[in-house]
């Protein structure tokens, strides 16, 4: 099993959601091929306007295979696709939105056709979230419902599997048990 964990931790050694992945892989990932994307050492930018019509003059003319579809073509390849990513009012942190801008690409992520409209291309059996919240989340965490709704709607991976641990700014003094606590009742 190919899984590829997208690490948007963006407060790295700090991060508490990172502690929560860390305990997933080794929980779940013990014996899978694991390739990383560190969000937060890659040099992301949102499509501008010139990247959109350059993106098309690529796909248009089948070069699937150009650079620029690197994260698409590997995204699509994964038998499963680990996210973490802390919640960052009300979602999760803007890059993690600028990497999925850059897979979504016609023809190799998803596919459209006029009989069938949109059909999704990738492999994945499903999402995995994990995600950390300072307060209490009221309702499904809206971070993992966009991840859902993207799975199903656009990539043609239907299931998302959610690991949220909410509360760990309630009471600071607590933080580090808050999670603790919470990897514990998720993981074991
Ligand atoms: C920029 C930013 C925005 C945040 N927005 C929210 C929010 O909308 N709701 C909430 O409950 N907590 C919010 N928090 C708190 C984080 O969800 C919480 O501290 C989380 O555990 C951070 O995860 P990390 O340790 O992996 O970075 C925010 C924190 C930051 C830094």
């Amino acid at each position: 099993m190919k899984v590829l964990v997208i690490d948007c931790c963006v407060r790295k050694e700090l991060s508490a959601t990172a502690v929560l992945l860390k305990a997933y892989l080794e929980k779940y990932c013990r014996d899978c091929e694991t390739e990383y994307v560190k969000l937060y050492e890659k040099e992301l930018k949102p499509l501008l306007g010139e990247d959109i019509i350059y993106r098309d003059s690529l796909l248009l003319k089948g070069e699937y295979d150009n650079p620029f579809f690197d994260l698409a073509r590997q995204f699509r390849d994964a038998d499963r696709i680990v996210i973490a990513a802390p919640f960052w009012d009300m979602s999760f942190p803007s890059l993690l939105k600028v990497y999925l801008e850059r897979v979504c690409a016609s023809g190799i992520t998803f596919g459209t056709s006029a009989e069938a409209g949109l059909q999704g291309l990738c492999h994945a059996d499903k999402f995995v979230y994990l995600s950390t919240c300072g307060g209490f989340v009221k309702g499904e965490n809206e971070g993992a419902r966009y991840v859902r709704i993207l799975g199903q709607r656009l990539l043609g991976i239907n299931e998302t599997e959610e690991f949220i641990i909410d509360g760990l700014d309630v009471d600071p003094s607590k933080r580090a048990q808050v999670l603790k606590d919470g990897i514990k009742r998720l993981l074991s």
